[in-house]
């Protein structure tokens, strides 16, 4: 399938657990990927199992200048870019807020939401020049609720939503649309490795077995919907926001031997 033969999709964290999917996905259906990522071993070794319509670049989404650079190596390389994926984020080592320091607040707030931000104000005029496109925010079921001891992250996830309803408010007469996928707890790196040296990881203290669908999210959940959000079957949604979670955010599912 072809889905995607006519689009250029910059992925970022597309190395990661979710991003390395969404680019095998996208890569598949006839996209030119290009990874975007700080971890450069990762990179060079995904864009070389790809093959052509494939290149990584090195991008740090917290830098305006890699962005700048990132864009126009994507012109460059494949002529326009049609997607954006602004999918890279960190996770901060558990702490209460009055045990936070301001340096991890700064780090989180710069990888997570700084470069959300980046992304759509440097990848925006290069959609506009490619006379339209689409650009997908990855957020959290962390920004609709509050967890303790993840204020950082929290933050960032929930101010997420604000840029990209804005974002979509002021590209819509451009032809871009900007929505937001806030995933629940996904079998990646993410859960499985701590945040911070030896603190427990995620996916130890984390059981998916109250919620309606009792299992960990899987990449490639994320991914369909992602694909759905970026094809022309989406063109009529834009700032909205798709929560996949397996039914998370709903609280515990009704115990039959309770009914
Ligand atoms: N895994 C989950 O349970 C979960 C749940 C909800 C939301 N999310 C979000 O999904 C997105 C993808 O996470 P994942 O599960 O694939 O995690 P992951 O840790 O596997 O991947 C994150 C990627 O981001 C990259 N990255 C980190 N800092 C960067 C920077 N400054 N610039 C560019 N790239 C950078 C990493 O190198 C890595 O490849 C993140 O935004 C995360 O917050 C994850």
């Amino acid at each position: 399938m072809s889905r995607f033969a006519d689009q250029t999709v910059l992925v970022t964290g597309g190395t990661g657990g979710q991003g390395a999917g969404h680019v095998r996905a996208l890569h598949a259906e006839g996209a030119n990927v290009v990874i975007g990522d700080v971890n450069a071993e990762r990179g060079a070794g995904l864009a070389a199992e790809l093959g052509d319509g494939a290149r990584f670049v090195h991008l740090d989404v917290s830098r305006e200048e890699s962005w700048v650079a990132a864009v126009a190596e994507t012109e460059k390389t494949f002529g326009a870019l049609t997607i954006l994926v602004n999918n890279a984020g960190v996770q901060n080592p558990p702490a209460l807020i009055e045990s936070t320091d301001a340096a991890t607040w700064a780090r989180i707030l710069d990888i997570n939401l700084t470069g959300t931000f980046l992304g759509i104000k440097t990848g925006a005029p290069a959609l506009r020049r490619a006379g339209g496109g689409v650009i997908v925010n990855i957020a959290s079921t962390m920004g609709i609720g509050g967890t303790a001891f993840y204020a950082p992250y929290v933050a960032s996830k929930w101010a997420i939503r604000g840029l990209t309803r804005t974002a979509a408010l002021e590209l819509g007469r451009d032809n871009i649309r900007v929505n937001t996928i806030h995933p629940g707890v996904v079998a990646t790196p993410f859960i499985t490795e701590p945040a911070a040296g030896s603190d427990a990881p995620i996916a130890d203290f984390y059981s998916p077995e109250p919620f309606a669908v009792p299992r960990l999210g899987q990449p490639a959940d994320i991914t369909a919907l992602l694909l759905f959000l970026t094809s022309p079957d989406a063109a009529f949604i834009t700032g909205a926001e798709y929560v996949i979670d397996g039914g998370l955010l709903l609280g515990p599912a009704l115990q039959k031997e309770a009914a």
